[in-house]
């Protein structure tokens, strides 16, 4: 069965973000996948801070959360990065999400990623959706780097308050069909 994986890095509790993943999620569920949300504003997950314990083979150094979310990363067929834009950039929630990426950054746990394909869900308030390009491009070079199938990204701008994305309902049919799809 596809186990589809929503990550979603917004410390506002359902907020945009939440809505787009969660639309994705329901469309995947209803042609029978496995879905999970993980909430990154619920757990405890510290910054990398490069001292490569994980490349020989031992359990990351940092007795936090991540440990437990790894084996799910490894499961899933597709990962949903949700994150709004915090300055141009990520959230410090999904920052330091992939920060812990590193653990794949060795040869004996690439291929655990490899081919593991994703999905980015940035919502922003501005209108202009140049506002998204620096993200975008963090997401897309450190999947190319880490060998991850990046298949689709929704970008949605001009929201800014939380609900607004509802008021899109073009925007939620989107990404329902795409979570249809990707089954
Ligand atoms: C700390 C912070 C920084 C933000 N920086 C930007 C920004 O650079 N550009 C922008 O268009 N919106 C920015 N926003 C607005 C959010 O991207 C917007 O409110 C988004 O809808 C929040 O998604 P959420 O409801 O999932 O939390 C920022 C919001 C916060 C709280």
């Amino acid at each position: 069965m596809n186990k589809i994986l929503g990550i979603v890095g917004s410390p506002r509790k359902k907020g945009n973000t939440f809505e787009l993943v969660s639309k994705i999620l329901e469309g995947s569920k209803l042609k029978g996948a496995d879905t999970n949300i993980i909430y990154l504003e619920d757990l405890d997950i510290n910054e990398c801070n490069g001292c490569h314990t994980c490349w020989q083979g031992l359990e990351c150094s940092k007795k936090d959360d991540m440990n437990e979310i790894y084996p799910e990363l490894i499961e899933a067929d597709v990962i949903i990065f949700g994150t709004p834009v915090y300055w141009f950039g990520p959230t410090a929630l999904m920052k330091a999400f992939i920060d812990r990426f590193v653990y794949f950054n060795c040869p004996e746990n690439r291929t655990k990623i490899k081919g593991t394909k994703a999905i980015i869900v940035i919502p922003f308030e501005d209108d202009n959706f140049e506002t998204a390009t620096p993200l975008e491009m963090m997401f897309e070079k450190s999947f190319e780097y880490l060998e991850i199938n990046l298949i689709n990204k929704i970008i949605v701008p001009g929201v800014g308050k939380k609900g607004d994305v509802l008021k899109k309902s073009n925007v939620l049919e989107n990404c329902f069909n795409i979570g249809q799809r990707i089954i």
